[in-house]
């Protein structure tokens, strides 16, 4: 039996969030933390503006709400509230051709060349799944040309260490969310930074701003992204280095996702070997991981502390040993 545990916010986000909501902390001082989570963002991506709100989704709909339709999403691996939020706005998208999530530049050229459609914004997910980076840069060269804003959902990618992702000189607006388990993980909460200030005007962002504790959580949590970040990805390169199946072997990463002729057998059959508090084994097709018969296994949900080299290899040993059902 493999023990991990599941990850939770670091004890000095869970400290801070239990000073403020315990009220000994003044008024002033609490509202004070709103702005300093605020400082962090913009610090972190590097845009002018920043606003934190109540979660990722809000965010999300934020941005959809002040942006003509129609908008760009992947065709898979994005994330399903790309769909779901356009559909409560009523406002149409377009599903972008991928390979197995990820927009290659050169097609996505040609595929904006030949639209009768104009966008407003292409809407992506910074790992496409989880799983494969996207080519963000040049994705936003070419919006940037033509006329197309680039929002990027950092969820799983706050605090890249070597700048691609997370980026302001990449990304028009950057969303995340900060809820249970993100890279920064306070169990609730997301923001929204951008060099756009009308987008952080509109009256709505007063209804979904986040409130000082979930603030005081951000603020120690995006302290510790880069290095959560790091141990991940590594974890992850160091998992997809040593399975021949992976989908997008040689892409960075925050899951493996694996074929299986049959998900939901092949989850139960790896949950009986690990003990861990909650779940990290997801089944596809989905949207938001691969569109294909598949088992993805979170491995940002696990306690980087738990990320060792032993670790990583008793789960290498018992995917071989299942030998799950291979396409
Ligand atoms: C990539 C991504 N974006 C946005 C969200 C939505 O975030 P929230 O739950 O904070 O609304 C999620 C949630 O899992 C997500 O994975």
């Amino acid at each position: 039996m493999i023990k991990l545990k599941f990850r939770r916010p670091s004890p000095a986000a869970r400290k801070a969030m239990c000073d403020v909501a315990s009220n000994s902390k003044t008024y002033l001082y609490k509202y004070s933390l709103i702005s300093k989570a605020e400082e962090l963002v913009k610090k972190i991506t590097g845009h002018k503006y920043a606003r934190v709100v109540n979660s990722g989704d809000s965010a999300i709909m934020a941005v959809m709400n002040i942006l003509e339709e129609p908008f760009l999403i992947p065709d898979e691996g994005g994330w399903k509230g790309f769909i779901e939020i356009a559909k409560i706005l009523n406002k149409k998208i377009l599903k972008v051709p991928t390979n197995l999530g990820i927009i290659d530049p050169s097609f996505f050229e040609e595929y904006l060349d030949k639209l009768n459609d104009k966008p407003s914004a292409l809407f992506v997910t910074s790992f496409a799944g989880y799983t494969a980076e996207q080519p963000i840069k040049k994705l936003y060269k070419i919006c940037d040309k033509h006329d197309i804003l680039l929002v990027e959902d950092s969820s799983g990618s706050i605090g890249d260490p070597k700048r691609k992702l997370c980026n302001a000189s990449h990304s028009h607006i950057i969303v995340a969310s900060t809820g249970s388990p993100k890279i920064v993980n306070v169990g609730n909460g997301g923001f929204i930074s951008t060099n756009d200030k009308k987008i952080l005007k509109q009256y709505l962002i007063r209804m979904i701003r986040a409130d000082p504790i979930t603030c005081a959580g951000i603020i120690e949590e995006l302290k510790r992204a880069p290095d959560v970040f790091d141990k991940v990805v590594n974890a992850v390169a160091y998992l997809k280095k040593n399975i021949d199946n992976v989908f997008h072997k040689n892409k960075r990463g925050v899951n493996i996702i694996l074929p299986s002729d049959n998900p939901k057998k092949d989850r139960f059959k790896i949950k009986k070997h690990i003990n861990i508090e909650k779940n990290i084994i997801v089944t596809c097709p989905r949207y938001e991981r691969i569109n294909k018969k598949a088992i993805s296994i979170e491995i940002k949900n696990i306690e980087p502390k738990c990320l060792s080299k032993e670790n990583l290899d008793k789960i290498l040993d018992l995917l071989s040993k299942l030998q799950l059902s291979k396409e």
